[in-house]
């Protein structure tokens, strides 16, 4: 039977995929409320379309940060893509330079950047970076991420700390992360610290060291993870290009709103001075309607990123893609 609509992917990765494979991705923190609200909320906020009008010719083409994409939809950073299939990162690499989106490339990818770079030198990738403890390792890792074509940096603001992941807990997950752990200062090497003693995030890191990042790289900055007023006017004031608002999939602090709930208060306060986008709970088109409808100029997908490249890899993802681009070109042309 042909897979229609992303929830089709979901079942067949679940089926295919290994136990504590699957619980990885699909896990959200604690109780899960948030990861399930992400979806929950969108279905609560209904469309109001017009009719009679010349909707012969519908254009979902758009830009980010100045880059032009077909359409208002791109890959959220995911780590670990080798889990799930044998070339990880590269396919999914693939997918999105065919699919002309935008791919936000992990800090945990599986596959060493270079290659990822090499394999999809066309495609527009942004390069998402868990601060590290090491300033140094962070300067090499951005200045690499620049020379590799990479035109922006995602900084993700809300993992100073891993989430409690019960199922990661359960499955006892760190011993198959240990093996796809490159080491960050060389791909050829491996980390040997554990998934969870790992600090995936400088603690430490705040706004006021903003600035030393602005100092070493000229790529645009772009907040991941903000879900408030109070922080989107702190971005507006440390000159960030732009906010991905969202809340990690529900993978880090339960019990936060829904993307989508937190997204207008977020666009008000940036008062239209930078790009904000949106992930979490992106699963239709009308979805990316609806974000795009309260202020989104792009959205960005997690997960069915990764069902796609559990089923076909390159293909698979391309297939996700183009699903979801054909279902928005729908929403588009019926409203
Ligand atoms: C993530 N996410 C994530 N975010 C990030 O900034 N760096 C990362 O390495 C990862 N890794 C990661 C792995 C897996 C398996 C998942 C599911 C998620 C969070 C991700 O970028 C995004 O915020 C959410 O996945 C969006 O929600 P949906 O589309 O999965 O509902």
């Amino acid at each position: 039977m042909p897979l229609v609509c992303l929830t089709d992917f979901q079942a067949y990765a679940q089926e295919h995929l290994s136990k504590s494979t699957w619980d990885f991705i699909e896990g959200g923190a604690d109780e899960c409320f948030t990861r399930d609200e992400n979806m929950a909320a969108f279905k609560k906020i209904r469309l109001r379309p017009r009719y009679l009008r010349d909707v012969q010719k519908v254009d979902t083409r758009t830009a980010v940060q100045g880059e032009e994409i077909t359409a208002p939809i791109g890959i959220a950073p995911t780590g670990f893509h080798c889990l799930v299939w044998p070339d990880g990162e590269m396919s999914t690499a693939r997918a999105a330079q065919a699919a002309g989106i935008c791919y936000i490339t992990s800090t945990y990818a599986s596959c060493p950047f270079e290659d990822i770079a090499a394999t999809a030198p066309r495609g527009l990738k942004w390069f998402q970076l868990y601060m590290q403890p090491d300033r140094q390792l962070n300067k090499q890792l951005v200045q690499r991420a620049e020379s590799l074509g990479f035109k922006a940096l995602v900084i993700t603001v809300d993992a100073p700390k891993i989430g409690n992941r019960r199922r990661d807990f359960r499955n006892q997950l760190n011993l198959k992360m240990n093996l796809l752990l490159k080491d960050l200062h060389s791909p050829k090497e491996r980390y040997s610290m554990p998934y969870f003693q790992m600090s995936p995030i400088d603690s430490s890191f705040c706004w006021n060291d903003l600035s030393w990042l602005q100092s070493i790289s000229r790529l645009p900055i772009i907040l991941k993870g903000i879900l408030t007023k109070e922080d989107a006017e702190l971005a507006v004031k440390h000159n960030v290009h732009g906010i991905i608002v969202s809340n990690h999939g529900g993978r880090q602090l339960d019990d936060v709103p829904a993307s989508i709930d937190a997204l207008t208060e977020v666009v008000a306060a940036v008062k239209g001075k930078m790009e904000v986008y949106l992930d979490g709970g992106i699963r239709t088109g009308n979805d990316v309607l609806k974000a795009l409808a309260l202020g989104a100029k792009c959205v960005f997908l997690g997960r069915p990123v990764l069902w796609g490249l559990a089923y076909k890899g390159e293909h698979g993802v391309e297939e996700v893609l183009n699903l979801i681009k054909n279902e928005f070109h729908t929403s588009m042309t019926l409203t």
